[in-house]
C-alpha cells in the first residue's frame, strides 16, 4: 500500500517487548511515532533506540506515543534490549514490535527493494490523534536519524494546527513563523496575531510565536 501525508495510518495487531498491541486502540488520543529499524543486533540503530529513550520524557511532554520496529522476533528484542540499555545508558520505556513475519514493514512500505530486499530502510511515521500520517520521512540504514528534527517536526505540526502560520526554514521552537498567505484582512491580522508582524514581502510576513 501506498501511504502519503493525509492518509490514514493503517491498523495492526501485533506482539511488541511490552505485549500485543492493537495500534489504533494503543496510540488513543495521543500523537504518535512509528519508525523501522533494519535489525537487531546493529550499531546504528542501537544508536537509535537508546537516543529515543533518553528523549522519552520530551515525547510525553508533546503527548507522543513512541513506537519502534524491527524485522526480528520480540524474543530477540528483549535480548538487544539489554545491551541497548547497557551501552547507551538509558532505560527501555516504550515499545519495539516484533516483526518476523513482516506484517508491519510490508504494511507501512518499508522495504524499499531496490535498497535491499529483506531488511527495512529507516522510515518515521508521525501520526495526529485522528490518526492520520502527518509527515513521513525515510533515510537509508546507513545513515542515523537526527531525533532533534523529529521532535522539532512535531512542534511544527502542533503549532500549524493551532494558528494559521507555517514554520520557516530551520525554525525551532520559539522562533518567529509565517502568517498563511490567505489571511489578507488586517482586522484577522490584528486579531490573530496582536504582538503585530513585519512584511519582509507582501507574501512574506513573519510573526513572533503565538504560543509563547
Ligand atoms: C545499523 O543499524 O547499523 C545498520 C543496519 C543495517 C545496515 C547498515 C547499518
Amino acid at each position: 500500500m501506498s501511504l502519503h501525508i493525509g492518509s490514514i495510518a493503517p491498523d495492526f495487531e501485533q506482539d511488541s517487548t511490552e505485549g500485543r498491541i492493537r495500534f489504533h486502540e494503543w496510540l488513543g488520543t495521543s500523537w504518535g511515532v512509528l519508525f523501522s529499524h533494519p535489525k537487531d543486533f546493529t550499531p546504528v540503530c542501537t544508536t537509535e533506540l537508546g537516543r529515543v529513550a533518553n528523549l522519552t520524557a520530551e515525547f510525553k511532554r508533546r503527548n507522543v506515543k513512541v513506537l519502534a520496529v524491527s524485522v526480528d522476533s520480540v524474543d530477540s528484542h528483549r535480548e538487544w534490549a539489554k545491551d541497548i540499555e547497557e551501552t547507551q545508558d538509558c532505560e527501555l520505556d516504550y515499545p519495539i514490535l516484533g516483526d518476523s513475519d513482516r506484517k508491519i514493514a510490508n504494511l507501512y512500505d518499508m522495504i524499499h527493494p531496490e535498497a535491499n530486499d529483506t531488511l527495512t530502510v529507516r522510515s518515521v511515521f508521525f501520526i495526529d490523534p485522528n490518526k492520520k500520517i502527518r509527515a513521513l520521512i525515510t533515510y537509508p540504514a546507513s545513515t542515523g536519524r537526527n531525533f532533534q528534527e523529529i521532535l522539532r517536526v512535531i512542534d511544527s505540526l502542533q503549532l500549524t494546527d493551532s494558528h494559521k502560520v507555517a514554520t520557516p526554514a530551520d525554525w525551532k521552537s520559539g522562533d518567529d513563523v509565517v502568517i498563511a498567505p490567505a489571511i489578507q484582512d488586517e482586522a484577522e491580522l490584528a486579531r490573530r496575531f496582536p504582538k503585530g508582524y513585519r512584511a519582509v514581502r507582501p507574501y512574506l510576513r513573519l510573526t513572533p510565536a503565538p504560543d509563547r
